[in-house]
């Protein structure tokens, strides 16, 4: 038996979905263990950009099994337009694609409310997919799961109940009768849809392992969304750190046999929410610009920022990393000079590690390294010795100050611009 986690050590789009399809080559199962379709992992295929939101992205590859476990929520309209879009392009996913029996189902209502909590309550600069209020009804114990959703009078008795829950939120914005409508309309063409795919995951894995099968686990957003570990409340509803794997697949933590975290030669984040180095000035367009940082899922302008150890380190410390691969370096490479954040000092305190108070993360002022830019080619490099001194010594600095070893650095959005920096690791 053979695990890997794939996970984002900052706040998303840290460029998994390109990563997870690299090593997918070398998996013989990848899991998606928490989230929904607010991920958007953009793959080369044919050429061309390809964006998954829920499906993982080992879809591509013919052989592989693909899950779906317990720890994700999921939107059946949005999944089935995925699973059109990849039966248009020749990939075959029956009889390879699971979804837990136990993944909780994200419905209608459930989009309207995310709209309406963020006028309402803290603006969290949510996708609105209804990702928040599907986890939330989980935890109230109120949520409807893919095994629910399959038999008629369960669905349609917790439909009924949940309506009744949500009617005064609801109200104003749309009609209860009309809304329930939609629903039982949709209901056939859905559960038909659904049914193929629905299994006990959970089972399926400890099979896997039981025949030494190498398995991924993909995680969407990245740590510092992570619901416990992030920058509450501007977080996701769900916990994509390495832990969240055990809860989030059924399996226990002794088959966890490595994390390697994907993180960005510079930092961005979409959405709401404290961010130390948010650049406003002409890097910071540069960076976005050069980066291509507009969000796979709403289109929205990423905010950019220079490098922030003190997130990494933390990111490497709540999931145990020990692996790094460094994304995106070639976006860096005409910048005449490089900054660093290696602390936040508040009130002329110095914190080097991330703290939980929302008003330090909100007025902390970075502490920076300045290093001088690249000065060469970084983009077509397929070595670590040929990159510009620079850059390498750029690379060694991220690994002392955050602690891990950068075995992988990625050079472009295709899967070859991969330089395997520690030629002697093995994922597997
Ligand atoms: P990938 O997998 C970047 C952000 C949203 C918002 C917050 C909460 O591409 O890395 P939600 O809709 O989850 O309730 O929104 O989280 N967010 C992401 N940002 N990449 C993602 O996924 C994200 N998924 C959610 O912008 O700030
Ligand atoms: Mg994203």
């Amino acid at each position: 038996m053979s695990t890997l986690v794939v996970l984002g050590t900052q706040w998303g789009d840290e460029g998994k979905g390109k990563v997870v399809h690299y090593l997918s080559r070398q998996a013989d199962y990848i899991v998606r263990y928490q989230g929904g379709n607010n991920a958007g992992h953009t793959l080369i295929f044919e050429d061309k950009p390809f964006v998954l939101h829920l499906v993982p992205s080992g879809v591509l590859f013919p052989e592989k099994y693909c899950l779906i476990t317990n720890g994700v929520v999921i939107d059946l309209e949005s999944l089935k337009e995925e699973v059109d879009a990849l039966t248009k392009k020749k990939v075959v996913v029956k009889n390879r694609l699971f979804v837990s029996e136990q993944a909780h189902i994200i419905l209608p209502y459930h989009k309207i409310i995310d709209g309406i909590l963020e006028d309402w309550n803290v603006k969290i600069g949510t996708t609105k997919k209804g990702i928040g209020p599907a986890y939330a009804d989980k935890v109230k114990r109120i949520g409807i799961r893919a095994v629910d959703y399959l038999e008629k009078d369960v669905f349609e008795d917790l439909i009924e109940k949940n309506l009744i829950e949500k009617a005064a939120i609801l109200k104003g914005k749309i009609d209860i009768e009309i809304l329930k409508k939609r629903i039982f309309e949709d209901y056939n063409k859905l559960s038909e849809f659904l049914r193929p795919f629905v299994a006990n995951t959970s089972f399926m894995l400890e099979e896997a392992m039981k025949e030494n099968k190498k398995i991924l686990f993909e995680s969407a957003q990245g740590t510092l969304l992570d619901l416990d570990f992030g920058t509450y409340p501007f977080v996701t509803s769900s916990n994509p750190i390495a832990g969240g794997v055990c809860s989030g697949a059924g399996i226990g933590p002794t088959k966890i046999n490595g994390v390697l975290g994907v993180v960005k030669a510079y930092t961005t984040r979409v959405g709401e929410g404290p961010f130390a180095v948010e650049l406003f000035d002409e890097v910071g367009d540069f960076l976005r610009k050069k980066g291509e940082e507009y969000g796979a899922t709403t289109g929205r302008p990423r905010r950019c920022g220079w490098f922030d150890s003190v997130v990494v380190r933390h990111s490497v410390r709540v999931n145990d990393i020990r692996n790094l691969i460094l994304t995106k370096l070639d976006c860096m490479e005409d910048l005449d000079k490089i900054k660093i954040c290696v602390a936040y000092k508040y009130k002329n305190k110095i914190y080097k590690e991330f703290p939980a108070s929302r008003t330090i993360q909100n007025y902390a002022e970075p502490v920076y390294e300045e290093m001088p830019g690249f000065q060469g080619k970084v983009k077509g490099v397929m070595s670590f010795e040929n990159l510009p001194v620079n850059a390498q010594r750029y690379i060694k600095r991220l690994e002392e100050l955050v602690g891990a070893s950068i075995d992988l650095v990625s050079l472009g959005r295709r899967r070859e611009e991969i330089i395997e920096v520690n030629k002697n690791v093995s994922w597997f």
